[in-house]
């Protein structure tokens, strides 16, 4: 972002210290999520598509150590601002780290709102460019939304002009100024000594007691200073989230988005408004994902796969041309090429799908692999088991991998065939080939190519039911 030659550029200051008072929650603001991820990462993600991590300073306070923990892999650099008088306040603490460890102070400094969180990388670099352009010392992104009520707003010299002259909380409007448009959006490009020289100058005479940041701009104006504002493309990526509600509206704006992206990859997505995907999903073209799926966290779908009605995939990674049938719940599982899954498949974390294995209806998997085009297909439940390939699993059969102490591995050979209803004491091994006759208990190892019965044999006594019913008839 050099774009005039200027040699130490933009660095961005992320205020992401306040309580957010209006949720009405124990978590603080920055670390409620949208799209799968907190407010505070969104926003960190586009600051890092226009500097570098070192040069992203993250202003945090209440519960700092809590949202430290959350973003300290993204290698941004943190401001502490142990006690949150205001925004104003907040870049205060700026000005100080800059002065305490003698680090060079940028040209230029962005200012982003941690709870601004769908702010896209493009305008990030608009507002930088036109702010050196203008050869501004502050340039204020706005927008105009439906309801303006509760942010601050945006006051011009002149209609159509880009000169500001100041900006205005909601609580000091004048009734004259009630309905002016346009909001300030909590996001702004500083010469970065034009605002420290002013941060000091800062009162809290005004309806919340805090220092404001907004009121750095008609000091700047006092001083014949350039201060310029700049719409936003759309209004949603300004949008603010201090209720639940209003960050549900984000969620689903952001949601629209991730669907549309992924659509324009040749993802077909029908009513994508019932669906619920996570900002970090991808998805391979020719998939077809139905009404009321949710796909979560970072999970990965390969090309060609269809993804049916009601089935919530989360974390898991999917090869090309699985089908998941209706109702199946995945999480932290892996599942290869022309996989088939469901209706109504639990396949829990380490679960590891063949190709083209089945994993059918009521059927539960934990630490499982499942080889090539084996079969599970009726309520079974594996969990801690190495399965090979052509296996199948008849209906009902489970593994036993727990004793109430210890989990125990079950390993199965290839091409071994499991009787319907059997039980595979773990640990056990059948060896490649073996038979499991129906209803057998195996607590003993199988070997390759033999056959396992463990049951009673069956005694069948003729004429007895006819004859019993006789005598009880008889009887009463
Ligand atoms: C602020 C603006 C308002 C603008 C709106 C846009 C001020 C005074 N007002 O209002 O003009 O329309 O954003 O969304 O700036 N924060 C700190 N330390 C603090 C206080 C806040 O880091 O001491 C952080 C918050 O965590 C938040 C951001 O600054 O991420 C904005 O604070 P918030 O209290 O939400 O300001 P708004 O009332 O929304
Ligand atoms: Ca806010």
């Amino acid at each position: 972002m050099n774009t005039d030659g200027d040699v130490t550029g933009f660095s961005i200051a992320i205020m992401a210290a306040g309580k957010g008072t209006r949720l009405k929650s124990k978590r603080p603001k920055v670390l409620h999520e949208i799209g799968g991820q907190a407010l505070l990462l969104h926003v960190i993600d586009a600051a890092k598509t226009v500097v570098p991590a070192a040069q992203i300073y993250c202003i945090i306070g209440h519960e700092a150590e809590r949202v430290r923990a959350v973003v300290a892999s993204t290698g941004v650099q943190f401001v502490l601002q142990a006690e949150q008088r205001g925004t104003g306040h907040a870049l205060q603490q700026v000005k100080a780290h800059f002065a305490e460890t003698g680090e060079a102070i940028p040209r230029h400094l962005l200012v982003l709102s941690g709870d601004v969180p769908l702010i896209r990388s493009e305008t990030i670099a608009s507002i930088c460019e036109l702010h050196l352009h203008e050869h501004a010392a502050m340039t204020i992104l706005t927008a105009v939304p439906d309801d303006p009520t509760g942010y601050g707003r945006v006051l011009r010299a002149a209609p159509g002009k880009p000169e500001v002259t100041a900006i205005v909380e909601q609580k000091s409007l004048r009734p004259d100024q009630l309905n002016t448009p346009e909001i300030n959006s909590g996001i702004y490009c500083f010469e970065t000594k034009a605002l420290f020289n002013k941060l000091d100058s800062l009162s809290t005479n005004n309806a919340h007691g805090e220092f404001y940041l907004t009121d750095v701009a008609a000091m700047l104006v006092a001083d014949g200073e350039r201060v310029v504002a700049v719409q936003a493309e759309s209004v949603n990526e300004v949008l603010g989230a201090n209720t639940i509600a209003e960050m549900m509206h984000l969620d689903t704006a952001m949601r629209m988005e991730t669907a549309k992206r992924l659509m324009a990859q040749g993802v077909t997505i029908f009513r994508p408004e019932t669906c619920v995907i996570d900002s970090a999903v991808t998805v391979g073209a020719d998939t077809v994902i139905e009404p009321y799926v949710q796909l979560l966290g970072a999970t990965k779908i390969g090309t060609e796969c269809r993804i049916r009605s009601y089935s919530v995939i989360q974390q898991s990674t999917l090869g090309n041309e699985v089908t998941v049938r209706n109702g199946c719940i995945l999480d932290s599982a892996e599942v290869s090429d022309g996989a088939i899954l469901g209706p109504y498949a639990h396949l829990r974390p380490e679960s590891r799908i063949g190709e083209g294995a089945h994993v059918g209806n009521f059927v539960e998997t934990k630490k499982v692999t499942l080889g090539k085009g084996s079969k599970a297909n009726h309520l079974n439940y594996l969990g801690d088991a190495v399965i090979g390939a052509g296996v199948n699993v008849g209906a009902g059969a489970i593994t036993c991998n727990y004793d109430g102490v210890n989990k125990h591995r079950t390993t199965i050979g290839d091409g071994v065939f499991v009787g319907s209803d059997s039980t595979l004491v773990a640990p056990v091994t059948l060896g490649a080939g073996a038979y499991v006759a129906a209803g057998s208990c195996i607590t003993e190892d199988v070997p390759e190519g033999a056959l396992a019965l463990g049951r009673s044999r069956q005694t069948t006594k003729p004429g007895w039911a006819t004859a019993k019913r006789a005598t009880l008839k008889k009887q009463s």
